[in-house]
């Protein structure tokens, strides 16, 4: 039987050159036996092993690069039977290449879940790690922070940390490894358990002052800012101290932290939507970063009942970074006013963060984003929209109402009633306000406009009745 070792849980490159001999060798996927480490265990005891066999130097093998990223990812999760599971698709795809688009397919979903799942860990470990103070033996500051990830993802942030606290020494405890940062060098040392890490300091003041200015009182009452924080992560974070006191004093202070919830609605939705923005300012998922200006992320409350979804940043949104303000922006907030919707109540944002463009002469030319980078960006959005949880998700257009449904869809045929969301909120279809700005007639453009506006009206009504 081929037993196919791996370094570690997250040897996505072991994986890959293994997966490649494998195929090459035309190994059933039953075949073979996925290990990590040197120890075969009990289940694999007695088991004859054979090599597998190299893959000749030169030998063809091309496999979707959507694939590729998504095994890369899919491959920290925790499940077991990722390894296997994502041979057997290696293998189907190479008999079968088109099946990369079936997103209907079991497995292929099962993989993009798993991809998910892991994208979510890592943003939880980006968003809630917090750091203690201990000083070292030679007096200098060593920050510690203890964190339980779900998935294998410590190796794949620990650059993350680096690049954000660069000139901080930290070391982050986790069950499975710890990693060290001494302000030049990454090094990565054995698991740990959480009586390792340090308790209560002052960094943590910093949080507790940052979380204390953003908290709502009002959401206190309901319980909805303790049920935003997901209950794993709510246990190691230092502010949970705080809510007593906050509770006790909520009255007295009612209406000063009143002005302050509404300067920060969402409380620490606030706080994961603004790590989340820092994250995508650097986001290299796709080419798209180069040439374009910066990053163009959504805007809004992080607690918007309605969120609506552009194509992507144009000309003018890629120079002021941020979305809608050049022809179509002013035309969407004169629909919006017109609809009676308060633009400063919705959460607004593009399927794509970056401008694409051809430049002619001194002008740059917009140029419709492809499936690959709408999927590449898909991420983004699926984190703001699962952090602002909005009641009602609009896609403005085919390329916002494909990284939304995850589909290619026509507007005429999915325009006017709601569709269901995955996560139990509603979500609808228009056209986007570029749509309206290039068509010539006249009559026409103010039927389309017209349209447009009551496609506004009924999703803030749909708004309405679905928060009130
Ligand atoms: N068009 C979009 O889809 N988004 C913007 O931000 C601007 C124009």
């Amino acid at each position: 039987m081929p037993l196919a070792r791996l370094q570690t849980q997250d040897d996505f490159d072991g994986w890959r050159a293994a997966a490649r001999s494998l195929a090459l060798a035309n190994i059933p996927a039953e075949q073979v036996s996925w290990q990590v480490g040197d120890d075969v265990g009990d289940l694999f005891a007695g088991v004859t092993e054979t090599a597998i066999p190299p893959a000749p130097a030169d030998a063809a093998f091309s496999v979707s690069r959507i694939f590729v990223d998504l095994a890369e990812t899919a491959i920290l999760h925790a499940d077991p039977e990722r390894f296997a599971l994502l041979y057997t698709m290696l293998l189907r795809l190479r008999a079968q290449p088109g099946l990369i688009d079936d997103q209907a397919d079991p497995q292929r979903r099962r993989i993009e879940e798993m991809a998910k799942s892991v994208r979510r860990d890592i943003h939880k470990m980006r968003a809630f790690v917090r750091f203690r103070e201990l000083v070292e033996d030679d007096g200098t500051p060593r920050f510690v922070a203890w964190f339980e990830p779900e998935h294998h993802i410590v190796r794949a942030n620990a650059g993350f940390f680096a690049r954000r606290f660069t000139t901080m020494r930290w070391s982050i405890l986790t069950p499975e490894a710890t990693i060290h940062w001494d302000g030049d060098t990454l090094t990565e040392g054995p698991a740990a358990i959480k009586a390792d890490a340090p308790d209560g300091d002052p960094i943590e003041e910093v949080w507790k002052t940052y979380y204390a200015s953003t908290f709502n009182p009002a959401r206190l009452k309901t319980g909805t800012m303790i049920k935003e924080m997901p209950k794993k992560y709510w246990k190691n974070m230092p502010e949970t101290a705080l809510v007593p006191g906050l509770i006790a004093g909520a009255q007295n202070r009612e209406s000063r932290m009143i002005d302050t919830a509404r300067a920060a609605p969402g409380g620490n939705a606030q706080m994961a939507l603004d790590a989340l923005r820092e994250e995508a300012a650097g986001c290299k998922r796709c080419p798209l970063w180069k040439p374009a200006t910066q990053t163009v992320f959504g805007e809004g409350p992080a607690d918007a009942k309605l969120l609506f979804i552009g194509e992507q940043p144009g000309d003018q949104e890629d120079l002021a970074g941020r979305p809608f303000v050049g022809p179509a922006g002013q035309l969407f907030d004169r629909a919006m006013a017109e609809a009676g919707v308060d633009r400063a109540q919705a959460y607004v944002s593009n399927a794509v963060k970056h401008f694409k463009f051809e430049p002619r002469g001194k002008r740059r030319i917009h140029s419709k984003p492809n499936g690959g980078e709408i999927e590449a960006c898909r991420w983004w959005i699926e984190q703001e929209r699962e952090i602002v949880k909005p009641a009602v998700t609009v896609a403005l257009g085919a390329t916002a109402a494909q990284s939304l449904l995850g589909k290619v869809v026509t507007i005429s045929r999915t325009r006017g009633s709601p569709i269901a969301l995955a996560d139990g909120s509603e979500g609808w279809v228009t056209v986007h306000p570029s749509f309206l700005l290039r068509i010539p007639e006249e009559d026409r453009r103010a039927e389309e406009y017209a349209r447009f506006v009551e496609d506004l009206r009924r999703v803030w009504d749909r708004v309405g009745a679905l928060s009130g």
